[in-house]
């Protein structure tokens, strides 16, 4: 019989079973591309950019690799109704930061992204694969995808999740363990988070579905590639292990700060939805954020300004609970020195 993984790889004409996650803010067509050809598979992040972003970079990573990636987006939202205590104390929290980073008092909001115009440019050009998070995709989102020839990937952190993504018709589901980096899946941004690790909720997807399941979640090395393998994921899907490669656009800062990672933090203070990373000033006292995305659009110049000069206390210093394993090599060169050790352990 074929394995799963066997179809998996066949199916994105693969060397080695190890996606590179999307993450938003950090990935960039030369990432996807590098990870590509060095036989993984690429996703890019797309769900903070504009229609015409996408188009853009879309065309930039075929222009530098011919293989299949994945492009990612979050869900539709659905707009947060915040009583105006709420947003007041919220803006009157973020005040002190604005100041700290010489940035006048708040004003207009950014725009928030439309999945419905987002999606319309990424299947312009169709990827591989669309994965997505935060819960599930509109059925006709489901069809263009279907008709265009593009898998869907949806993300569950628990075994609800995955039988309603299941349900809906997507094609493979990614199990994303609290060890995680950055946001949760979590499909209900005001719930905790599930606090399943992968090692735990792989296996349980993998009995509780009949698609394939990815896995993702502190996986780090050859190591952990194997051992989610063993779970019955057909493939691992790395992020964090990827920030502080060259091609990584996150801040040096943030980069050089993950290699003194001892632990991490769930907060909700950039975004208003919990999302790990490492604790600073920002995390410990921000305690009113308002619902995502609207907080994550009041943060966001406060976010830029700080990246912008590398204040380490103010910035969403993003990373799952391995950060400290992560290495600083060129994409190419980890999926390559993964690869190999995968075949390592498979060894032992
Ligand atoms: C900096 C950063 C940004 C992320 N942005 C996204 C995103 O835009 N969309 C998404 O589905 N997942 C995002 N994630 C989650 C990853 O896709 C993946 O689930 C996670 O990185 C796996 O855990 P690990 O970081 O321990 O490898 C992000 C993760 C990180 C670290």
């Amino acid at each position: 019989m074929v394995s799963s993984k066997a179809v998996f790889l066949e199916r994105f004409g693969l060397r080695v079973p190890i996606v590179q996650a999307p993450m938003g803010g950090a990935t960039t067509p030369a990432m996807v591309a590098a990870v590509c050809e060095a036989g993984g598979l690429g996703s890019l992040a797309a769900a903070y950019l504009s229609p015409a972003a996408i188009e853009a970079q879309l065309r930039e990573t075929r222009r530098l690799t011919s293989r299949l990636f994945v492009v990612n987006l979050f869900v539709p939202f659905i707009d947060p109704q915040v009583a105006a205590d709420e947003l007041e104390r919220a803006l009157e929290e973020l005040r002190p930061w604005r100041e700290r980073l010489g940035l006048a008092p708040a004003g207009a909001l950014p725009r928030v992204e439309r999945f419905e115009e987002q999606i319309v440019a990424v299947l312009r050009d169709p990827p591989a694969a669309l994965s997505f998070c935060f819960g599930l995709l509109p059925p006709a989102a489901i069809d263009q995808c279907r008709a265009a020839g593009t898998v869907t990937i949806g993300t569950a952190t628990s075994v609800a999740e995955a039988r309603a993504l299941e349900e809906s018709g997507v094609d493979m589901i990614c199990a994303q363990g609290a060890e995680a980096g950055a946001h949760r899946g979590t499909f209900d941004a005001r719930a905790e988070p599930s606090g399943i690790g992968t090692l735990d909720l792989v296996p349980l997807l993998v009995d509780a579905v009949r698609v394939p399941v990815l896995a993702a979640g502190g996986i780090m090395d050859g190591r952990g590639i194997r051992a989610v393998l063993s779970l019955g994921a057909v493939a691992a899907q790395l992020g964090t292990a990827f920030l502080r490669s060259p091609e990584s656009s996150i801040p040096q800062v943030h980069k050089d700060a993950l290699t003194l990672i001892q632990s991490t933090v769930v907060t909700r203070a950039f975004s208003g939805r919990p999302a790990r990373g490492l604790a600073n000033r920002f995390t410990r006292e921000v305690l009113s954020p308002v619902s995502f995305p609207l907080q994550n659009s009041l943060t966001r110049e406060i976010r830029q300004a700080a990246a912008a000069r590398g204040d380490v206390e103010a910035l969403s210093l993003w990373a799952g609970e391995g950060a400290a394993m992560a290495r600083a090599l060129p994409a190419f060169d980890l999926v390559r020195l993964l690869t190999r050790e995968l075949e390592e352990a498979e060894q032992r």
